[in-house]
């Protein structure tokens, strides 16, 4: 059994320091293990979101700890923070958050670039992925472009240009037409097989049986639920 890639313990996040709205995440204890793909599931202010910012580092928990990766992430500042999410976490979200004024190429390129990589490597990481991702022919296109399917294409691509250990997506199908979201559920499911971790927040339910080995439920910022998939490794 390898140690847990994500471990939370006894996670509060509060939004209202005046102490009177109820907490988003309460006392959430968590470990997910590298190789899982886990779908948080949840109703609309849930604290889906919550959880996988905290996760990634792009907001802090009041209370408890978030270590990932063998980083204790609640303890970094904004320096640490930012390298933490360029070398260990590749994001997807449901608007894809592109850069339109770039071309996929360099939206691919970005994170490598971010990370001081050398140019020649970072384009030939980018190749690779944009052929493995089937997007390679629009290369020199621009995002606005590419249909939404694509587009998701292309961000995942970019997610993973810096071998991030874990993959998170935010509603990666919910802006998606139905062949599009299909079509990303497969590329996600294919991606965990081969290995990636992968934590995604979802309403989609199809997308959480496609492709997670394990599925957890919020209720109200507690864990109301976890369930390993008959026959998931662990
Ligand atoms: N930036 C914020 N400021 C204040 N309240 C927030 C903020 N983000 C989320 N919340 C509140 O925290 C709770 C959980 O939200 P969120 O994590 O976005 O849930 P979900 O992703 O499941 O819809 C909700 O009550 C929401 O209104
Ligand atoms: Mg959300």
């Amino acid at each position: 059994m390898t140690a847990p890639i994500i471990r939370l313990r006894d996670v509060n996040k509060t939004y209202d320091t005046s102490g009177t709205a109820r907490p988003a995440l309460a006392g959430l204890d968590l470990e997910v293990r590298a190789g899982e793909a886990l779908a948080v599931l949840g109703r609309s202010g849930s604290g889906k979101s919550t959880l996988l910012n905290l996760i990634a580092g792009l907001d802090r928990p009041s209370t408890g700890s978030v270590t990932v990766d063998g980083v204790a992430v609640h303890k970094l500042g904004e320096a640490a923070l930012a390298g933490y999410r360029r070398a260990r976490i590749g994001m997807v979200f449901q608007f894809f958050n592109l850069l339109d004024d770039l071309t996929v190429e360099d939206n691919v390129l970005l994170p490598a670039q971010l990370s001081g990589v050398s140019r020649a490597r970072a384009r030939a990481r980018a190749a690779e992925l944009m052929d493995r991702l089937g997007v390679a022919r629009h290369a020199r296109t621009f995002p606005a472009l590419l249909s939404g399917g694509e587009r998701q294409r292309v961000a995942v691509a970019r997610a993973l240009m810096n071998r991030p250990p874990l993959l998170l997506a935010d509603e990666p199908t919910g802006a998606l037409d139905t062949a599009s979201a299909a079509d990303v559920r497969s590329l996600l499911g294919e991606l965990n097989a081969e290995g990636q971790t992968i934590l995604l927040v979802t309403h989609d339910t199809a997308l959480a049986g496609a492709c997670a080995t394990r599925t957890i439920e919020l209720l109200d910022g507690v864990l109301h639920r976890d369930t390993l998939r008959a026959g998931a490794a662990r």
